[in-house]
């Protein structure tokens, strides 16, 4: 057995913890915290909302006296710092704002025709100008309007209007106009405390009592400082300060993690916020949300042209409440207030979506099957008049037009198109899988949705690998029943040329579990990687009472890129053999796998697929 003594489930933290990255919070652990605060059940029920990046570096656009933003893929509204602007001359963007076609309106009548249920703009980003009309210095938008704007008071006025709540983004950590803010060259030539002290209780304080008192009922705050206080120079009795006048001029307004302290430490932080465009990877009982941007940059860049499609942007949405999570979509408005045609056409595509299939997103929740059980559709789950209905969102629509559920042993009463409950779909249910006849065309151009409705909570059966689009079962180390302690799951590489495997230098053994509801000739295959020369490995499976044996061989190496001189190990599926299935039900694979005598092998799948 390989050596390093890495558990699959702490390595899975450890690659939650990776791909938050840049842009997240360090999490000191991921225990969770299991009450929902009864102030953010609204955040809980909504699932959906806009982000706003929106401020003087959007008259920058991206380029700062002809020249591209400095630091290559990084964002526009970070062109005063990466640029080393002058503080002075940053404003003379101002001079190309339109302040007559500026309506703050249009962009909440766009949120909601998006079918978003709140609206977070950035009131004082890093570059520390505010957009409202603030007594705190001078350093704001009053200053420089005539007459006098206020952003945020239009935009609170926008969404009492038309009904979404607000929230209010304030870079309390970063902020560059402040002689003793936080600014990354600070690293370099440090601050003193008491500086750093001063900046907090002169501007933070005074700014966000001012946000907290003046613009009506915010939904939430939004904050952004994306590592743990104990590794920076704000102090958790500031953040403390800053969340206790919170508590006390707005006892409902939520408060993210961002601030600095996470669910963990301090249960009274209402939600986690994930990294910049990091999605959902596990179910978490308490609320949270992944800020997503349409293309990369949160203020608007000229040449930025990397759209997600709607699609995308629609299933990253699905994903994520399926995990009871949230997604607030940004929109990066240009100096004149307009919308770019590529965000506003999307999220019209969304809110149409929305229209016909928000049912399955407001107030829905995860179900309690795993994430990765099923590779063409993702579930949510509502109780909705006595009914408890489990929609199967189809990520994938199968050209074999038949769905195969695994995994819930209640037989559902109905199964329908949802908005087309006049039209049942024929089903058959045994045991634990549910088959699905669907219609030859999906009927959502983007993504569709079916519903089961069951009289009772569905019960479900978990551990079981379900049948894949590709009509077998992939029995992987990511879905696997037992295996032992210290298996290292190693992730793709070389653009997934490597897949992710499990490296075994002994011997060792996994099982997994299907149902089979079609009795026949199932058929195994290996894929695995196997470098030397040595002809005394062997991979052993055992099901239902047979027995497979196949050699380990060498499966050579190819060329990662033609003309490139980079190789990599392939991993080559080999045919292992075949065993007869004469009853429905449960069985379970085992699989030995014995490596060559002192060499190692990866090891990546066995495919189960029966042959008509
Ligand atoms: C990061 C960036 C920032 C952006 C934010 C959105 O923290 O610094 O520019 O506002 O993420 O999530």
């Amino acid at each position: 057995m390989h050596n390093r003594k890495i558990s699959v489930i702490s390595l899975k933290v450890l690659f939650l913890f990776l791909i938050f990255g840049l842009g997240s919070l360090v999490m000191s652990e991921l225990k969770a915290q299991t009450q929902v605060n009864t102030r953010a059940e609204w955040f809980k029920e909504a699932r959906y909302g806009m982000f706003i990046h929106w401020g003087v570096y959007s008259g920058a656009e991206g380029v700062w006296k002809g020249e591209k933003l400095r630091y290559d893929n990084d964002y526009a509204e970070w062109i005063y710092y990466r640029n080393r602007i002058q503080k002075d001359e940053y404003l003379t963007l101002l001079e190309d704002f339109n302040w007559e076609t500026i309506d703050p309106e249009n962009w909440v009548i766009l949120a909601k025709k998006a079918g978003m249920k709140y609206v977070t703009i950035t009131a004082k980003h890093h570059d520390g100008f505010a957009l409202w009309d603030s007594n705190v210095g001078t350093y704001d938008i009053g200053e420089y309007t005539q007459p006098k704007r206020d952003i945020v008071r239009e935009l609170a006025d926008a969404c009492k209007k038309h009904g979404l709540k607000m929230g209010l983004y304030y870079s309390h950590w970063v902020d560059w106009e402040h002689q003793y803010g936080w600014d990354h060259t600070n690293e370099i030539y440090p601050l003193t405390d008491e500086q750093y002290d001063q900046y907090w209780q002169e501007k933070v304080m005074p700014q966000m009592s001012e946000l907290l008192t003046n613009y009506g009922d915010l939904g939430l705050v939004w904050f952004d400082m994306w590592i743990h206080h104990s590794k920076t120079i704000v102090t958790k009795e500031q953040l403390l300060q800053l969340k206790s006048m919170i508590r006390e001029l707005q006892a409902n307004c939520l408060i993210n993690s961002r601030l600095g302290l996470s669910v963990e430490e301090d249960p009274d932080v209402d939600f986690r916020t994930l990294g910049d465009n990091s999605f959902g990877t596990m179910k978490l009982d308490y609320p949270w949300q992944s800020p997503a941007t349409i293309a990369h940059s949160w203020g608007y860049h000229a040449l930025e042209n990397q759209w997600k499609s709607s699609t995308t942007l629609i299933k990253s949405l699905i994903n994520n409440v399926s995990l009871n999570g949230n997604m607030m979509l940004n929109i990066g408005p240009r100096a004149n207030g307009d919308v770019p045609f590529e965000i506003e056409n999307r999220l019209l595509q969304i809110g149409k979506w929305l229209e016909r299939n928000g049912e399955a997103i407001y107030g829905a929740e995860g179900f309690d099957l795993a994430k990765n059980q099923h590779d063409w559709c993702r579930i949510t789950y509502k109780e909705d008049q006595n009914k408890h209905k489990v929609y199967l969102h189809i990520t994938n629509w199968p050209l074999d037009q038949e769905i195969k559920l695994t995994g819930i042993l209640s037989k559902p009463d109905k199964a329908y198109i949802l908005n087309q409950e006049k039209n049942p779909l024929p089903f058959s249910h045994n045991t634990v899988v549910t088959r699905l006849s669907l219609p030859n065309n999906q009927p959502d151009p983007l993504v569709s949705v079916v519903v089961l409705e069951y009289a009772e909570y569905p019960t479900t059966e978990n551990g079981l690998v379900a049948q894949s689009m590709s009509n077998g079962y992939s029995l992987t180390p990511d879905n696997w029943n037992e295996a032992p302690d210290e298996t290292f799951l190693e992730r793709p590489e070389r653009f997934g040329s490597i897949p992710t495997h499990i490296i075994v230098d002994e011997s060792s053994s996994y099982s997994w579990r299907v149902f089979i509801d079609e009795p026949g000739t199932y058929h195994l295959d290996a894929s695995y990687n196997y470098q030397g020369d040595r002809l005394d490995g062997a991979l052993i499976v055992s099901m239902d009472g047979n027995k497979l044996s196949s050699r380990i061989e060498n499966t050579k190496r190819t060329v990662g890129e033609p003309g490139n001189n980079w190789q990599i190990d392939s991993f080559v599926s080999h045919k292992i053999g075949e065993i007869e299935i004469k009853e429905t039900g449960y069985y379970d694979i085992k699989c030995k796998i014995q490596a060559p005598t002192g060499e190692e092998l990866g090891f990546q799948w066995l495919w189960l697929f029966k042959k008509d």
